[in-house]
């Protein structure tokens, strides 16, 4: 099972990508064939009609399409920005959302995935509402989204120096989440009649 890792932030110190880093570490003890991206590898200017007519889709986003059509299942850790999920994933996602050759199934990066969602904020409610709207997005884009996830409020105290959790709790609960992803994922490949 080949499961992509990432997370809504470019920040170098980013607390999401933290989050996903651990969530992929559980998946490959799990046994799961695991991918890693850092969105600051793939930067992409903002989706403008005018310039995808002239010159199609920019390389990072054929790349990272491409990525994402491998997979079985995806996991992404968003920031909270403003009660929402951040305009780096938003601009990442409709990029990947746009065909670019003809005869290309609708969707192709997505259709089909299982997602897990997961947000880091070191804030009190720990990005609740940013995984709401980013829930939706992801239904949308023909995704299927298990129900469970994770929010880690104080993302900021979570973690030790090796980007660990500093609490078994925590750990455990996003094993969980990346176990009922992996398992989800699992038993809809075994029986696969969806369109
Ligand atoms: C423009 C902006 C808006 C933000 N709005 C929220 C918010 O609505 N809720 C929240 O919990 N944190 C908010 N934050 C704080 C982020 O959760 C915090 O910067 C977090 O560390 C970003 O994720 P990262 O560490 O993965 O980069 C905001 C930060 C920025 C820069």
């Amino acid at each position: 099972m080949k499961v992509l890792f990432m997370a809504g932030s470019s920040r170098k110190e980013s607390l999401n990508k933290k989050l996903a880093h651990a969530a992929s570490d559980l998946a490959r003890c799990a046994g799961a064939d695991v991918t890693f991206i850092d969105l600051a590898d793939f930067p992409m200017p903002i989706y403008n009609g005018d310039l995808e007519d002239d010159s199609g889709l920019p390389e990072n986003a054929l790349a990272l399409k491409k990525i994402f059509t491998e997979q079985d299942a995806l996991f992404i850790a968003t920031p909270e920005y403003n009660g929402s999920f951040p305009a780096l994933l938003k601009n990442t996602l409709d990029w990947l959302s746009r065909s670019h050759y003809e005869g290309e199934p609708r969707m192709s990066a997505y259709t089909n995935k299982v997602v897990a969602l997961a947000a880091a904020s070191p804030g009190g409610f720990g990005g609740m509402r940013s995984l709401m709207a980013l829930r939706l997005q992801m239904a949308h884009l023909n995704t299927l989204v298990i129900s469970q996830q994770m929010a880690l409020a104080k993302a900021g105290d979570a973690f030790d120096e090796e980007g660990s959790f500093k609490d078994d709790k925590k750990r455990a609960q996003l094993d969980a989440l990346v176990k009922t992803l992996m398992a989800t994922t699992r038993a809809l490949a075994q029986d696969d009649t969806r369109a």
